[in-house]
């Protein structure tokens, strides 16, 4: 039941798609889930040799290789889907869409540890992207096509480059800095303290600014004093004159 919702699911997703038997009988992303959703079954009461040998079976036949081990929610499209590759500690919600040659890949060696990314729901992965390491990648979000993340990205944002950084959150364009590195994005709070900063800079700029006007000033009237005093003490020594 929950793989006929899948097959309507990418049916209703993908433009190209005829009909849900079509998605049904041709589709290699949706075979994959049918391998993965038994390999899973067997990977989950322990019998680990019929469930990788399903994995591999899948690969085979579909170029998209899922460790029996991964949790994968409802609705996931994997379009395409050549050269898809998701590790054994990789988590993905529901109703995301894959491209081909994604990599939800781990990072570290250590057995039974969590080393794969966690997807949420409504994630878009974009052709050629890698994910890799323990990462969280908010609902919503876009991965663009190509990039490299390795830093967790927040709901509702998009990514792209390599490495990735925030392009958009909420639809709306995140300006990059053009002063700071951003070494450690993506991280909308790092890249709002950027701009923060920037500002800052650009206020202390414009204060010294007035401080030197203002010295400026203050200069320019002390003179004027000066010549005033001058005049006042010549104007008194000639009244002084004036009354001998
Ligand atoms: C990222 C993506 C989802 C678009 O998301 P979006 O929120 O609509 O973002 P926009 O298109 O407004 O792009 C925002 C910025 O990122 C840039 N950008 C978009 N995709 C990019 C990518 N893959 N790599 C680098 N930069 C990218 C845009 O040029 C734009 O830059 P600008 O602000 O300097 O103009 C989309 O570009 C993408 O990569 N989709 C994957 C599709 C795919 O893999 N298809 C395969 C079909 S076979």
């Amino acid at each position: 039941m929950g793989l006929l919702k899948d097959a309507k699911s990418i049916y209703k997703r993908d433009p190209a798609a005829r009909s849900t038997l079509e998605v049904i009988l041709l589709y290699p992303g949706f075979k994959a889930l049918l391998y993965h959703r038994f390999s899973s079954f067997f990977y989950r009461h322990k019998m680990y040799f019929i469930a990788r040998y399903l994995s591999q079976r899948a690969s085979r036949k579909t170029g998209i290789e899922i460790h029996p081990g991964a949790k994968i929610g409802e609705g996931l499209f994997i379009d395409h889907g050549n050269g898809v590759v998701i590790g054994e500690t990789a988590e993905i919600g529901n109703n995301c869409t894959i491209y081909h040659q994604v990599t939800l890949g781990g990072t570290g060696t250590q057995k039974h540890k969590k080393r794969h990314p966690t997807v949420g729901d409504n994630v878009l992965i974009g052709a050629g992207a890698k994910i890799l390491g323990p990462v969280t990648i908010g609902n919503n979000s876009l991965i663009g096509a190509g990039s490299v993340v390795l830093n967790d990205v927040p709901d509702n944002c998009t990514v792209t480059g390599m490495k990735a950084r925030i392009v958009k959150m909420y639809g709306q364009k995140v300006a990059p800095s053009e002063t700071l590195e951003h070494t450690k994005v993506p991280d909308p709070i790092n890249q709002e303290l950027m701009k923060i900063m920037e500002t800052i800079k650009e206020r202390e700029k414009h204060l010294q600014a007035l401080i030197e006007e203002l010295n400026h000033k203050i200069s320019e009237l002390e003179c004027v004093k000066k010549k005033y005093e001058q005049k006042m003490e010549i104007d008194k020594n000639e009244d002084i004159q004036h009354t001998e």
